[in-house]
């Protein structure tokens, strides 16, 4: 099996990785960037360029032997008046959404071209970034439109909160899902 070296990053290393995050994107959702504004290149580089700015944003980037990038996860802290929460479209009690700025951490993105899928590679690229962090838990914004992808989720331990419509142009629906930053208990 290839071994997969997985590499961990900070804001510092942002602009450096910039080209290499959205060369993969580009890959990766080569057929909805043709078929969906909201997944267009300029719109997803517009959102690097905000998460990567944060001082809290982390990334994980796994290479195979060959040095090739095989994908990448990454996402940071939310802040007091996150807008995160903003297009919640489920009642829950208001301390299930009020952050401290040092609460949740926000998994923005995970993808794994695809010679490297079911290869347990987006697992432990997740695996890495979550187990670097201090945050209690963590949030991740799933399309309704993909159950296999929110089913695999909840396979790693994610439940979910509610649905969720960010407030941006062409925002698709999101199942809204949650889980704590250290791994489930295996006793
Ligand atoms: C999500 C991802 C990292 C998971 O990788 P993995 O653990 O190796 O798992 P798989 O690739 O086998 O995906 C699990 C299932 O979800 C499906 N799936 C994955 N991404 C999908 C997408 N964007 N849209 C629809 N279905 C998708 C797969 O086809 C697979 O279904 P199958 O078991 O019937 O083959 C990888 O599939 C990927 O990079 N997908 C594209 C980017 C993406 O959707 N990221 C998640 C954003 S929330």
């Amino acid at each position: 099996m290839t071994r997969i070296d997985i590499r961990h990053y900070d804001h510092r290393d942002a602009a450096e990785l910039r080209p290499l995050l959205l060369e993969v994107y580009t890959e990766v959702y080569a057929a909805a960037v043709e078929n969906n504004p909201f997944a267009s290149v300029d719109r997803f580089a517009e959102g690097l360029d905000g998460w990567s700015a944060k001082p809290g944003w982390s990334c994980t980037v796994g290479y195979d032997n060959d040095g090739q990038t095989v994908g990448y996860a990454y996402g940071a802290p939310l802040p007091k008046d996150a807008r995160w929460w903003g297009g919640l479209l489920t009642d829950v009690p208001a301390d299930v959404i009020t952050e401290t700025g040092t609460r949740t951490y926000a998994l923005s993105e995970l993808m794994v071209r695809t010679p490297w899928r079911k290869t347990g590679t987006a697992r432990r690229l997740h695996d890495a970034l979550l187990a670097e962090r201090t945050e209690e838990r963590a949030t991740l914004l799933v399309d309704q439109t993909h159950p296999k992808v929110h089913a695999l989720y909840e396979s790693w331990g994610w439940t979910t909160l509610g649905d969720l419509r960010p407030r941006l142009e062409n925002a698709p629906l999101f199942h809204a899902m949650l889980r704590p930053t250290a791994p489930p208990s295996t006793h």
